[in-house]
């Protein structure tokens, strides 16, 4: 009990200090929302990839406290070089963007000439730097969709959202066969028996999943059914629970998310997918780190200016498509 309270105490002194530094410094926190619950709390913004990449684009501050992962701190960097960017923990990184260097990929482009190359938002700089545009799971679709339907196309790196992107578009595209270790893992076995035991609840799907391509199939078998299926971004997720008349909700992404659910919709339920379904990369911010990052101005993130020029481009483009 003693104990608690002096944690809780802790927490509050530590908040406290958090908010005088960024008032000091100027400078705004932004927190994906895979974030630690506290994390998310302290933060100025909470949202999905591209709505990260926009505010921080658009921020008025000096310094940007990053809460995500490494490559989402290089795209605010290469989207507002005048701004410091900092990430609090620069291990923070993503085995989805692990998955293709941009070696790879130019010498993927040299057998392939004249192919567009839409990157995913989840990767490094270097691969943005070799792509024509870069999308997030918002605006895949219409990204694609924008390509003249004569090019062809080449989506790196995630394989499920590449999946999910040919079937919602209509279009055939060379696919890069990389995964999200933490969405591989959600498996429509796990997802059929919950679905079993809870038949009103909606079901909402990120396009990174594992289940993605097996729900599409299982949809298609009728083994999953389609109703009150909705695939989505995190801030997709977030706007279904809000606007939806049901109470039950069964979330299949990165557990993080459930916390802006559940404060944003009191009386709704919502039960992960899969419990263990954590993102060791994003919890690896914690409060105490971002006190120091404000405090000793660290990790800066900045990207060379040739490789930001290019990726920028890309970038421009993920961000002017809505
Ligand atoms: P969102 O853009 O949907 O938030 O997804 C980012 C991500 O890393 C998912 O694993
Ligand atoms: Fe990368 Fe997967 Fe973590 Fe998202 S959940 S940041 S894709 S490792």
């Amino acid at each position: 009990m003693v104990l608690q309270e002096a944690s809780l105490e802790l927490k509050g002194d530590l908040v406290s200090e958090i908010t005088r530094l960024k008032l000091e410094r100027n400078a705004i926190i932004l927190a994906h929302n895979y974030q630690r619950p506290e994390v998310q709390d302290i933060a100025d913004f909470v949202g999905d990839s591209l709505g990260l990449a926009r505010t921080a684009a658009a921020a008025d501050a000096d310094v940007i406290i990053f809460c995500g992962v490494h490559f989402m701190a290089e795209t605010s960097s290469i989207l507002s070089p005048e701004k410091k960017v900092l990430i609090p923990d620069l291990n923070a990184g993503c085995s989805l963007a692990d998955t293709i260097t941009a070696e790879e990929l130019r010498r993927w482009k040299k057998r392939h000439p004249g192919v567009v190359v839409v990157s995913y938002v989840n990767t490094t700089a270097d691969v943005k730097a070799e792509s024509d545009y870069c999308c997030t799971s918002t605006n895949a679709v219409k990204v694609v969709n924008s390509i003249p339907a004569d090019k062809e196309v080449l989506l790196v790196p995630d394989i499920y959202l590449g999946a999910y992107v040919e079937r919602m578009t209509g279009r055939r595209m060379h696919l890069w066969p990389g995964q999200c270790h933490v969405h591989a893992k959600l498996t429509p076995e796990a997802i059929t028996r919950l679905r079993d035991e809870r038949p009103n609840a909606e079901f909402l799907i990120h396009p990174e999943c594992g289940c993605i391509t097996n729900a599409m199939y299982y949809l298609g078998e009728g083994k999953i059914s389609g109703k009150g299926t909705h695939i989505l971004s995190t801030d997709g997720m977030l706007k279904c629970a809000r606007n939806s008349t049901s109470t039950e909700f069964i979330v299949a992404t990165e557990t993080g998310i459930l916390h802006q659910l559940t404060k944003q919709n009191p009386g709704k339920q919502f039960f992960p997918a899969k419990d263990d379904a954590v993102c060791e990369y994003m919890k690896m911010i914690t409060l105490q780190k971002v006190h120091y990052s404000l405090r000793d101005m660290i990790h800066e993130v900045k990207v060379p200016a040739a490789i930001a020029g290019k990726a920028r481009l890309a970038l421009e483009r993920m961000v002017s498509v809505n």
